[in-house]
């Protein structure tokens, strides 16, 4: 059992309110942790928040300095939703969570190496978040060749690879969500990225390399979608 705070005031500004996790996780404060407080002797239980909130308010800290960045985080997470939505996707939690965090690692408080898959789910792996949210920021949208491009395919070994279904979805949103948030087809926006970087940057190279096998991922999503009407 861990403390987490134990300087909430009551409502009348007196007590102090204990709060006591007794499971979940202590690293994000909005996670789903079942919580017992006292009060004057009182003892009550509650739960704080869900995880997609949880994800999208620790996005919302460490990107909303990126306005670009963030316009893009959020079109992406809403279409996350609707996909994991439609398609009646059993961990649909864990993959719109995974959206709004996907691209943590560009923040400048998060970003170690450089590469942000990584540097995404490791500050979501020590915030708290679920494995499975964990392994599909590290492995998003082409990451595996971006990795071995620039030499650090032994930092995925980190990470294990996550549901195939559930990383196309996620793949998928973020290739289906224009730099600014709007919605865009795939292709068009595998090209605007391979224009945006130029030839020499390793992201072009990775997404060179990666771009048959994103396509392919979109398709089976677009199919997905198709057949669910
Ligand atoms: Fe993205």
């Amino acid at each position: 059992m861990l403390l987490v705070v134990g300087n909430i005031r009551g409502a009348d500004g007196g007590s102090p309110i204990r709060w006591t996790v007794v499971s979940g996780s202590v690293a994000c404060p909005a996670a789903r942790v079942a919580l017992a407080w006292s009060v004057g002797g009182r003892s009550l239980a509650g739960m704080v928040s869900d995880l997609v909130e949880c994800a999208r308010a620790v996005a919302e800290v460490r990107l909303v300095s990126l306005p670009r960045r963030w316009a893009h985080v959020q079109g992406v997470a809403a279409r996350a939703s609707d996909v994991a939505a439609a398609l009646d996707c059993p961990h649909s939690a864990e993959i719109v969570a995974a959206a709004w965090l996907h691209d943590v690692g560009y923040s400048e408080t998060v970003a170690m190496s450089g590469f942000h898959p990584v540097d995404g789910a490791l500050f979501a792996r020590a915030e708290g978040f679920p494995e499975h949210v964990v392994s599909l920021i590290a492995f998003h949208t082409g990451a595996e060749e971006e990795a071995a491009e620039r030499g650090l395919s032994d930092s995925l070994s980190l990470f294990a690879a996550p549901e195939a279904g559930d990383l196309d979805v996620v793949t998928f949103s973020d290739l289906t969500t224009s730099v600014d948030g709007a919605p865009i087809g795939a292709d068009a926006r595998v090209a605007e990225i391979l224009d945006r970087y130029g030839p020499e940057d390793p992201v072009h190279r990775a997404v060179s390399a990666s771009a048959p096998r994103l396509l392919a991922s979109a398709r089976r999503v677009e199919a997905l979608l198709a057949s669910a009407g």
